[in-house]
């Protein structure tokens, strides 16, 4: 019965199941069984419990202001089980950020971005501005005080963009002031426009990552040579993947019933509250704004953007000049003083 329906299949799909099994298989280094290397598996764990829940909680969410922080809080308190959906939707958020943030550094510091993954980086990059995204616009759907003002404020900021500023406001806004419009197009980026984004680039990500193999040290590409210091991708490394994915989801849920995401009050457009605070992944780039004014931030933000888009090149300049050792030097004075810096400026504003 099976292999006629696999020669069925086979005779209409021309793919070599062989073959596919074959790449999927490609073995893995026994380094990767170290939490620090094999980080890239948890933002995708946690966008897949994101995508699972964030549908459940679509059943019940309104995007329309009048109803659409009613709608949370009915979530929250009344809807069965409400809690720990959105409780999970939170937490997942969270961890799927501060994984991107430890996945990058360990990408940098191992230099894995270098010849040939320099696409795999970039398209990383693009990951990480889709994912802040996504944090950003789903804050603002709460639309409690906090979330409306965070709205308000961020949209403020890309409107102090120079040149297209005010324009970017516009689009962002749906008109000059934060209301039904903002709303509206703050949901369809978030619920499709973002997340489909997100699974093609992660798509592109993942390939990459298939055609070049993960980055190894020429002691293990000797290793490989001799078919030692590797481990087949299935079953090992997915059943690795599998117990990340059931400590995480039981993490996220026992975190939901013992700190529940926060619910302040209804937004007021007419009320400033005193603190406004974002997410905490934006901590670091708040704090530096407060201290230069939005233009320059701004520029200075966009600055960053792009030499880390386009840092493996940057990298290969600086050891042309610098030679071998210098580059290495450099590279890593580089990482540390942006790891320094910015965890700084995040502990600033948090307290
Ligand atoms: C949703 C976001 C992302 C997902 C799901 C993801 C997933 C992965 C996975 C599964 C790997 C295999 C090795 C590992 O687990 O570390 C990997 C490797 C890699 N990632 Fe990501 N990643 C994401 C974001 C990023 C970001 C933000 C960067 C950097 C800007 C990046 C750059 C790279 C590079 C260069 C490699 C190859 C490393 C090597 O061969 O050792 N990724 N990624």
């Amino acid at each position: 019965m099976f292999p006629m329906a696999k020669n069925w299949i086979n005779e209409r799909v021309k793919i070599d199941a062989h073959e596919v099994a074959e790449k999927i298989n490609e073995p893995v280094p026994n380094y990767m069984k170290g939490l620090w290397f094999c980080l890239g598996g948890t933002p995708m764990i946690c966008m897949a419990i994101q995508f699972f829940t964030g549908v459940l909680l679509m059943f019940y969410y309104i995007p329309y202001q009048d109803v659409a922080y009613e709608s949370v809080r009915y979530i929250s308190y009344e809807v069965r089980l409400g809690w720990l959906i959105r409780g999970v939707h939170h937490a997942s958020a969270q961890v799927m950020i501060a994984s991107l943030f430890l996945h990058m550094a360990r990408v940098y510091f191992t230099e894995s971005y270098r010849k040939p993954r320099e696409i795999t980086w970039m398209f990383g990059v693009v990951l990480m501005g889709l994912s802040m995204g996504l944090g950003f616009t789903g804050y603002s759907l709460i639309c409690d005080q906090v979330s409306y003002w965070a709205t308000v404020v961020g949209t403020n900021i890309a409107g102090a963009t120079p040149v297209i500023g005010h324009y970017l406001l516009l689009f962002m806004r749906g008109g000059e002031d934060v209301t039904q419009s903002t709303l509206t197009r703050f949901f369809v980026l978030h619920v499709a426009i973002l997340p489909a984004a997100l699974i093609v680039a992660v798509a592109v990500h993942i390939l990459f990552i298939r055609f070049h193999g993960i980055h190894y040290e020429q002691e293990d590409a000797n290793a490989k040579k001799d078919g030692k210091g590797f481990y087949p991708f299935f079953p090992e490394h997915v059943l690795n993947e599998i117990g990340i994915f059931m400590t995480l989801i039981l993490s996220f849920a026992m975190f939901s019933y013992f700190f529940p995401p926060h619910l302040g009050e209804t937004f007021n457009p007419n009320v400033t509250p005193e603190h406004i605070k974002p997410e905490w992944y934006f901590y670091g780039v708040f704090r530096y704004l407060k201290l230069v004014s939005y233009q320059i931030g701004i520029l200075g933000n966009l600055f960053i953007g792009l030499c880390l888009f386009f840092w493996p090149f940057i990298d290969q300049a600086i050891e042309k000049i610098l030679g071998f050792a210098g580059a290495k030097i450099a590279r890593y004075a580089l990482g540390m003083l942006f790891v320094v810096v910015w965890a700084t400026f995040t502990v600033w504003e948090t307290i």
